[in-house]
């Protein structure tokens, strides 16, 4: 008999993030306010909504104190463990998955980018998964800004392009990915792009030749802060869906606890 392989999750926060200077000057952007909490809390809850309980994220080293304060310790109580790793440099976010090679092992890995916020619960599909690997697909009007999946008449995945100029089709990859454990050895055998980033659409054009490539759409917003007005965007569309009170009851609780313990050492250092 065989046993299913256990689903491990990353997220990544590393980058510079050049495009949001000067917020991003003293901050991570993923630790940036999107609404009422730091941004690299809907991820999170994203992937601790579908039961994962293992997390390797992924950050700068720049930044690696203000995680650790923030999140060190935040989920003692609830069974979910996670995990930092430093990217010295961004060199593309398939390497998520070599600097992740420990951690992985021989399990599955749902990885979801510290920078984009899910409406929908991906829960199904992580549960579900039985390997090889699948990608989020999202219609928007701007598809060249993004990794673009053309999709037949089956639902199935034709082709995969990044950022290119005639899009094939309407349908952004969205940052949220899932694989099995043969994803390290993809990653480690890419050769850098032209940008000398590895890849993540490279990584999904592989398992397509594999025919192990699924795609699944999503109807509810998704959105990636990583310009001025996304970030605006991002935080309106969170406020007006309420996405930030239909979090994991395990997730909202630990953030009141750890927001109750600031307000108490607050007052301590006022007395
Ligand atoms: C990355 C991926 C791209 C994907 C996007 C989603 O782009 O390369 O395929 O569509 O994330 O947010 P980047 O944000 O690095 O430009």
């Amino acid at each position: 008999m065989t046993t299913k392989s256990k689903m491990k999750g990353i997220i990544l926060s590393g980058g510079t993030a050049t495009r949001l200077f000067p917020l991003t000057a003293t901050t991570s952007k993923q630790l940036l306010p999107v609404y009422d909490r730091q941004m690299i809390f809907y991820p999170l809850n994203t992937l601790i909504k579908a039961g994962i309980k293992d997390i390797l994220i992924i950050v700068a080293p720049e930044h690696s104190g203000q995680y650790l304060n923030l999140l060190g310790s935040i989920f003692k109580n609830c069974g979910i463990h996670l995990y930092f790793e430093v990217q010295k440099l961004p060199r593309g976010l398939a390497e998520a998955f070599i600097l992740g090679e420990s951690f992985i092992g021989h399990d599955n890995v749902a990885m979801i980018l510290g920078d984009n916020i899910f409406e929908d619960n991906l829960e199904d599909e992580i549960k579900n998964f039985s390997g090889g690997g699948t990608v989020f697909a999202k219609a928007v009007p701007d598809p060249e800004r993004f990794g673009v999946v053309e999709i037949n008449n089956d639902g199935k995945a034709v082709s995969i392009e990044e950022k290119p100029q005639n899009p094939k089709s309407n349908f952004a990859v969205t940052g949220a990915y899932i694989y099995d454990h043969r994803v390290v050895e993809i990653a480690k055998s890419l050769e850098p792009s032209e940008r000398g980033e590895v890849e993540i659409t490279d990584v999904n054009n592989r398992y397509l030749s594999m025919g192990e490539l699924s795609v699944k759409k999503i109807d509810g917003a998704w959105l990636d802060a990583g310009t001025f007005d996304s970030l605006l965007e991002a935080n309106q569309v969170v406020k007006e869906k309420g996405i930030s009170r239909n979090f994991d009851p395990a997730v909202e609780k630990a953030i009141v606890d750890f927001n109750e313990e600031l307000k108490m050492l607050a007052k301590k250092r006022l007395l």
